[in-house]
């Protein structure tokens, strides 16, 4: 395996009726408090009012930040930039899922930054200090609450970057699986398919003696799948929520990386596509991901091929090494599809006139992918298979 530092320092409030501890966990960083959340999922829940009640027992002198967009845009991000710098904030708290958390991330950043926030997510510009900030999760998905990287939307010039700092790490997140029962059945695939996609991003690398990282990795693709189907019929068991909640952020907060460096490929063109047409995120990748493995697939057929037994179950006797690989990539297509995530980009509606543009953007910083190096030429190909 590679050499690697592991640093994570979120602390992870998980269970049933933890909100109490907010007082805690984010009274420490001070009274002033912004507020995050975003169209409205958490005034219905009635979660709002429980959050603000915790706030009010704090002491806390709270501002709002409401309206945070999925695929989180940068004029919100600034927005909240503007209220910490007029109103001196001390810590935030988002309240969401990963939109939410990542457009706090890059408010956190900015507020402590002189110049435009964009400059921060564009990478030209290093942060050197960030307010802190704790989150309420409510959507099993991204990992964004036990890691420190942070997607935003530039609407205008159609742009959809990540950018990460050690200094974004949530200082602590509240998990409480029953705050994702009213998480809608679309929703809970899509973040399904996101957990899953971060596995297989971070399986799909060129370290030799991984053993361990492949095993964690399949435990958790194996025990999603295994959850997954029961879940979206049942949408309010407690043990399968607290199971998918579980998983998600395991998947994204580091651990799967100790010692490999994963791919991100398949993120990165489904970020294009999302930035030209505004579609969720893991929709995107239910339709990409397979056609990046098809196209990368004789990069190392037996990392495939281990997928293929491991995880789906794919029969070896009489078949090549290859056809194995093949199987096990349409077993996770039609997995994903049997939930009912698309496999097609024309399930958006969305045909070839913008490939190109896509392609253009996937590149604007250079060729990439850890497992296998992608060109525009490799872009075009897999958006043309996932037409
Ligand atoms: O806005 P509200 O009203 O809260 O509704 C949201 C939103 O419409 C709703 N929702 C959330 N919790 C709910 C709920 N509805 C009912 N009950 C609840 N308990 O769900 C919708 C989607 O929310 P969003 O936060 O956008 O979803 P997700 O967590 O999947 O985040 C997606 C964003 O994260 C980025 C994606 O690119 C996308 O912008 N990512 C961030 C990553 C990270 N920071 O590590 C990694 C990921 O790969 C990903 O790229
Ligand atoms: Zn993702």
């Amino acid at each position: 395996m590679n050499s690697y530092i592991y640093y994570n320092p979120t602390r992870l409030v998980f269970g049933k009726d933890q909100l109490p501890s907010l007082k805690d966990e984010l009274g420490v960083y001070g009274k002033k408090v912004l507020l995050v959340y975003g169209g409205g999922s958490i005034k219905r829940s009635g979660l709002y009012d429980e959050v603000v009640n915790e706030l009010k027992n704090m002491g806390a002198e709270v501002s709002e930040l409401s309206g945070v967009e999925p695929n989180p845009r940068l004029s919100t991000v600034k927005k909240g930039v503007e209220i910490c710098k007029e109103k001196g904030i001390e810590c935030l708290l988002a309240v969401g899922g990963g939109s939410v958390i990542d457009c706090t991330k890059a408010i956190a950043a900015g507020a402590k930054y002189d110049g435009d926030v964009w400059d921060i997510i564009t990478l030209k510009a290093t942060p050197k200090e960030a307010l802190p900030f704790g989150t309420v999760l409510t959507l099993a998905a991204t990992g964004s609450e036990m890691n420190s990287g942070s997607v935003i939307t530039n609407w205008e010039t159609q742009e959809k970057y990540g950018w990460g700092s050690p200094l974004v790490f949530p200082k602590f997140s509240i998990l409480d699986p029953s705050y994702t029962f009213t998480v809608p059945k679309d929703q809970t695939i899509y973040g399904i398919v996101d957990m899953m996609s971060h596995v297989l991003e971070q399986y799909f690398h060129n370290a030799e003696n991984t053993p361990l990282q492949d095993r964690f990795a399949e435990s958790i693709l194996l025990t999603v799948m295994e959850t997954a189907p029961k879940l979206i019929e049942d949408l309010e068991n407690y043990d399968l929520r607290e199971t998918i909640l579980y998983n998600g952020t395991m998947a994204l907060n580091g651990t799967l990386q100790m010692g490999v460096r994963g791919d991100w490929g398949s993120h990165n063109i489904e970020h294009a596509v999302s930035a030209v047409y505004d579609i969720p995120h893991a929709g995107g990748l239910a339709i990409l991901f397979p056609n990046w493995m098809r196209h990368n697939v004789d990069t190392n057929v037996a990392r495939f091929k281990q997928l293929a037994t491991r995880v789906f179950g794919v029969e070896t006797e009489g078949k090549l090494d290859k056809e194995v690989a093949l199987e096990g990539i349409d077993r996770l297509s039609s997995f994903w599809t049997s939930l009912g995530a698309p496999n097609k980009l024309a399930n958006y509606k969305i045909d070839d006139s913008k490939l190109d543009v896509i392609a253009d953007k996937a590149m604007a910083r250079g060729e990439f992918g850890n497992f296998n190096k992608q060109n525009k030429d490799d872009v075009l190909k897999i958006l043309k298979m996932s037409l």
